[in-house]
């Protein structure tokens, strides 16, 4: 059995031909950072536009790549929750017409367990139950996830993604977007002990929310001091950049770690699986690492081409489809997320 997945949730439009062995057949991802670029952060009206243009060049190169005919696809999956809700249309619409074009089921998928799913597709073995969390650009989210279509939501952010607050301190920085590389790569030789920034929520054991944008405040007063700031005009000497890019990394690292760990604990499970664009991250990843090693938690983070928005793991697909929860030609999109329940 293969399957077409289809994302457009955010910037990246994607297709992938999977099987039901969960081999990836044919993949593609087409990025939209060049045009985002100069807004430092994703504009949604473009990002729409751009799934428009891209959707079906990049559908045809994945059943290309996988030497696959119309003939051989037995469903089409899709996201649908969340993501921003003009682009989630555009990927919706393409995979209704072809569903009914060519009589194929149609299957939603939310893209946030999607993110977990990729540490299945990359174990190549069940990863349920486990505790999951998802780190991208748009959520920052703890999940019990007790089997591939049972997620139950056990903290959030309250106000920016990890992923976002990256991007929205790079921007500070001076550094190009995505931020979270760029970020990243100043944060290699700088002193992360040199500016005391807060961990918000980290101390308070009753809550597995995050909360990042006090700690965007706090580089933004270590950067300037208070008072109204031109960032055009700061004088970013590299010493300071590299300081403040490792000690925001290492303060938000440190929640992200801290709360997974008191999730483990909470849910009382001993596997932790991460997966979205921020666990590209090899800081968070080598301290994941050491604090599950420490705590007998097995850990997965899907591999970093898994991390960022991709089709590939749309393939949680085959979980619904083995429970026969296959989609209504009318299902719509949900952009906010959804809170626990079966995928989509
Ligand atoms: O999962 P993703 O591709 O898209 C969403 O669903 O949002 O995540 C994109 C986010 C961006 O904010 C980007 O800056 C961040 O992931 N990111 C990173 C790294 N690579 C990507 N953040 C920190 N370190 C990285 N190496
Ligand atoms: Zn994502």
């Amino acid at each position: 059995m293969r399957i077409l997945t289809i994302e457009s949730t955010c910037d990246e439009t994607a297709a992938a031909v999977v099987d039901d062995e969960l081999r990836v057949l044919g993949s593609v991802v087409a990025s939209q950072d060049a045009l985002h670029q100069r807004f430092r952060g994703v504009v949604p009206e473009i990002a729409a536009r751009a799934h428009v243009e891209r959707m079906l060049p990049v559908i045809d190169e994945a059943m290309r790549r996988a030497s696959t005919v119309w003939d051989d696809i037995d469903a089409v999956a899709v996201a649908v929750t969340p993501g921003l809700a003009g682009s989630l249309v555009v990927g919706l619409v393409a995979a209704k017409t072809l569903c009914l074009a060519l009589d194929k089921p149609l299957v939603a998928v939310n893209h946030l367990h999607a993110h977990i799913y990729a540490c299945r597709i990359a174990r190549g073995a069940d990863i349920f139950p486990c505790v999951g969390l998802i780190v991208s650009g748009g959520h920052s989210s703890l999940y019990h996830c007790r089997g591939p279509t049972e997620f139950e939501l056990l903290g959030q952010t309250i106000d920016d993604a990890a992923g976002e607050a990256f991007d929205k301190v790079a921007a500070m920085l001076g550094l190009p977007y995505p931020g979270g590389p760029a970020l990243a790569g100043a944060a290699a030789t700088g002193d992360a002990s040199r500016f005391h920034l807060p961990r918000p929520l980290l101390g308070d054991p009753s809550r597995l929310d995050f909360s990042f944008s006090g700690l965007k405040t706090a580089v933004r007063y270590a950067l300037a001091g208070v008072g109204k700031i031109d960032f055009a005009e700061l004088d970013l000497d590299p010493r300071l950049v590299a300081d403040i890019a490792a000690g925001f990394q290492t303060a938000i690292v440190d929640c992200l770690v801290g709360k997974s760990m008191l999730a483990i604990d909470r849910a009382g499970l001993a596997r932790l699986c991460v997966g979205g664009g921020v666990a590209a991250n090899d800081h968070f990843r080598s301290r994941l690492e050491s604090a599950c090693a420490a705590g007998g938690v097995e850990l997965i983070i899907a591999p970093r081409e898994l991390c960022t928005d991709n089709a590939v793991m749309g393939a949680i697909a085959f979980e619904h489809i083995k429970v026969g929860a296959v989609a209504p030609l009318d299902l719509d999109i949900t952009p906010g997320l959804v809170r626990g329940g079966p995928s989509a």
